[in-house]
């Protein structure tokens, strides 16, 4: 059974953890996490699997956008619908936004799946985005958001 917790004090260090396993390219810190808690534009929500920490997804409202910075799933916890869970759950809570954008490599197949299952489109490329390894990243964006996943 998968719970989705909102990060605080007690457990940003789980998705510190996710964050080493999931990225390659300047992964946040613990101190990073830890800063998060005190932006007030700031949401991260950790999905909790059979209580064993196993996703989680960080986004910022800036009206009329927003924006998911990271999102992640543990190798032994994917294609169970986690990583659709904090989609949602980022989605509800953008009131006040118009759109959600994020940036995605353009060879991260298992992503992209992702974001276009839940409505998103490609709008633009940023050329030479990523490092470690160097690629080109797409941005998506879901329109028209509605308080929830446009794939409800
Ligand atoms: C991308 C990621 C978050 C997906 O997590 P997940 O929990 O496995 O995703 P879900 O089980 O919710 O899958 C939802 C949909 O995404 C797509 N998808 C997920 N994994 C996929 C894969 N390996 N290949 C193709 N499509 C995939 C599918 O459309 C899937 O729906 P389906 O299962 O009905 O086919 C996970 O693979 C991950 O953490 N990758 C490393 C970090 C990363 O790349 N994050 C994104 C940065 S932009």
């Amino acid at each position: 059974m998968t719970e989705l917790i909102p990060m605080n004090e007690q457990n940003y260090r789980d998705a510190a953890a996710i964050e080493q396993v999931c990225f390659t390219d300047d992964p946040w810190s613990e101190a990073q996490f830890a800063e998060e808690l005190s932006l007030d534009f700031s949401r991260t929500f950790i999905a909790y699997f059979d209580g064993r920490a196993a996703g989680f997804v960080n986004v910022w409202l800036t009206p009329p956008l927003a924006i998911i910075n990271n999102i992640g799933v543990l190798p032994e916890f994917r294609r169970q619908g986690i990583a659709s869970e904090l989609i949602k759950a980022a989605v509800s809570v953008c009131e006040g936004c118009s759109s959600l954008s994020l940036e995605v490599r353009v060879s991260n197949e298992p992503a992209i799946g992702l974001y276009k299952k839940h409505g998103f489109s490609q709008v633009g490329l940023r050329k030479r985005f990523y490092s470690n390894p160097r690629e080109d990243a797409y941005i998506m964006t879901l329109f028209k958001l509605k308080g929830e996943s446009a794939n409800d």
